[in-house]
């Protein structure tokens, strides 16, 4: 959510576990503009929702990986970078541009990269039309990105893919068996929905006319408590997947879309998911609880490990 690099100091201090910038791009991105609305978004508070078309704004890899060497470090949060390539040059010039960035947020002294594959806001990234097969010009990307950089790395950098959310689950092995063979280090479950048929039943009604309105007239990506389902789906998934193969090293699930509350964490334990990330929710917590977030969090959690019956579910 901070894109170009801001918001470290006050995560941090918050006690987030880890902080992500991004995404960025290799050149500047002012985002998208229609109907003289810039970089459009509208919450959905009653439904813990949200759509937006920004279209990646950011002031590029250079500048952002520039801004990140310079953080000091607060213990227990890792800094990682989300970055994708360029939807506006040519495939040679954007691949060349990505693996450049990443080797800059390399030496910025980032603790991981998340490779953004699923913004539903620009042209050509990997998304719920492909449905038995992954995508050649995905394919082709996560190899440039193996050969040019996932070999030459100077240090354990871990680097995971962010997906859809309207991945078709039986994509879920076949990525995987693709990352692992192309050296990276995780996946990412995932990025914002356009299913907004499919979706709209978890409207209120009092937000019917404003979520037609926007996906009508922006499209653009669905966030928050409607994705809840598929996040902790297709993790579980590849979590089940993971435990049933021989994979070298450490490979990382991450589960994103819908994470709002303590049963959300507990509920990605118990499906062996670790690591959890946060943007919609993040923001619900922040409005009733201020820089108390993560604290509410995780005392939350304590609580409803030793009331619920979850409690006894082995860890
Ligand atoms: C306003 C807004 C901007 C976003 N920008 C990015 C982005 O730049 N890169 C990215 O990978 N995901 C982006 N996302 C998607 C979120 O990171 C997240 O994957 C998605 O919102 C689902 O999680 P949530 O339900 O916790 O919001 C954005 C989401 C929102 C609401």
């Amino acid at each position: 959510m901070f894109k170009n690099g801001d918001g470290y100091e006050l995560v941090a201090r918050q006690g987030a576990g880890a902080y992500l910038a991004g995404t960025t791009t290799g050149s500047v991105r002012l985002g998208n503009t229609k109907l003289g609305i810039f970089q459009p978004f509208a919450p959905y508070p009653r439904s813990h929702a949200a759509s937006n078309w920004l279209g990646l704004p950011n002031i590029s890899h250079a500048e952002v990986a520039k801004r990140l060497s310079l953080l000091e470090r607060i213990n227990n949060c890792p800094i990682g970078v989300s970055v994708s390539a360029s939807p506006q040059e040519s495939e040679h010039i954007a691949l060349e541009e990505l693996t450049t960035g990443m080797a800059l947020y390399e030496k910025a002294g980032v603790d991981f990269i998340e490779l953004n594959e699923s913004c539903p806001n620009i042209p050509g990234h990997f998304g719920e039309k492909c449905t038995t097969m992954l995508d050649e010009n995905l394919i082709r990307r996560c190899e440039y990105v193996s050969q040019t950089f996932l070999g030459k790395r100077k240090r354990r950098l871990p680097v995971i893919v962010k997906f859809s959310n309207d991945t078709h689950p039986s994509l879920v092995p076949l990525l995987i068996d693709m990352l692992l063979a192309l050296g990276f280090d995780g996946v990412n479950f995932g990025n914002t929905s356009t299913a907004y048929q499919a979706h709209s039943d978890q409207i209120v009604h009092s937000e019917k006319k404003l979520y037609e309105y926007f996906t009508k007239n922006f499209g653009g990506g669905l966030s928050g408590k409607l994705l809840k389902n598929s996040s902790l789906t297709l993790c579980k998934q590849a979590c089940e997947y993971l435990s049933g193969i021989e994979a070298k090293g450490e490979f990382h699930v991450i589960r994103t879309g819908g994470v709002e509350e303590p049963l959300d964490i507990i509920a990605s334990e118990r499906a062996g998911i670790s690591l959890n990330q946060w943007y919609t929710g993040y923001f619900e917590n922040f409005a009733q609880f201020g820089n108390s977030v993560y604290e509410k969090m995780y005392d939350s959690i304590l609580t409803e490990l030793h009331t619920s019956p979850l409690a006894n579910t082995p860890k």
